[in-house]
């Protein structure tokens, strides 16, 4: 399996912070906000990892990762022209990198401990099929992609920032991939707001009846705004001092 970490982007929300620099490239705590991403793949198990960023700021990642032997991994670099194509263009940008195998794709700016593996190994004995996560967020799912369950918690329906959210079940930036994801990207149209979407992606798997949804007790998009920022910065450093992340 490999491991593909999308960093790109304009971020804009967070000017003037990202004039200069990439938003994954900012502190959360005592790291940059990159390095968590990464650490949660390595804790996965995953060697080989691309992390897809814009062209502005690429060469800031390869002097702050280089090859990634610091991680213990292997790092591989792809820049995202578009930075409006949206998850499901970056993701498409990778299909040499895979090499058939299939792919655990983490938003550059999510942070949460849960450890993958296990859901990993199964994954991996599967023929095809895609799993995305979820958390539970009472009154701001909406703001996300939203997972509706079934009574035998199957995935019924997501949909990209609903106006009126049929479950308070946010999706969060972690997804896994059979390696026909290349395909089914190929096949997608951009959405209103312009962008490939990977809840469009989703849906595929969910049409064909492949998808599985796991939940996540926590985890932050640390890159969203300025109070998730913060928020992501005071919950990380308490999960380090309490040895929980
Ligand atoms: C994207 C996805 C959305 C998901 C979110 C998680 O939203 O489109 O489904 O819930 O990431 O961070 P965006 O950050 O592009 O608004």
């Amino acid at each position: 399996m490999k491991g593909i970490i999308l960093a790109g982007g304009l971020a804009t929300r967070l000017r003037p912070l990202t004039w200069v620099t990439n938003k994954h490239l900012l502190p959360i705590y005592n790291k940059p906000m990159i390095s968590y991403p990464i650490e949660s793949m390595v804790k996965a198990g995953i060697k080989e990892i691309l992390v897809s960023t814009s062209p502005d700021h690429a060469g800031d990642f390869a002097n702050l990762l280089k090859d990634g032997s610091d991680f213990g991994v292997h790092l591989y670099y792809s820049i995202q022209n578009n930075p409006k194509g949206g998850i499901a263009n970056a993701i498409g940008l990778a299909e040499e990198f895979t090499q058939k195998e299939k792919v655990l794709v983490i938003l550059g700016d999510n942070i949460f401990n849960h450890n993958l593996k296990p859901t990993i190994k199964k994954f991996e004995k599967q023929e095809k099929g895609a799993i995305v996560y979820g958390v539970r967020m009472p009154n701001t799912a909406k703001q996300y992609g939203v997972i509706e369950l079934n009574k035998k918690n199957r995935v019924f329906s997501i949909e990209e920032k609903p106006e009126h959210p049929k479950s308070d079940i946010a999706q969060v930036g972690i997804y896994m991939y059979d390696n026909r994801v290349f395909d089914f990207i190929r096949n997608l149209s951009p959405s209103n707001r312009g962008e490939l979407e990977v809840t469009d992606l989703n849906n595929l798997y969910l049409k064909e009846g492949t998808l599985k949804c796991y939940l996540l007790d926590w985890w932050v998009d640390a890159g969203t705004s300025f109070d998730e920022l913060l928020r992501a910065n005071n919950l990380v450093a308490d999960k380090i001092k309490n040895h929980e992340l």
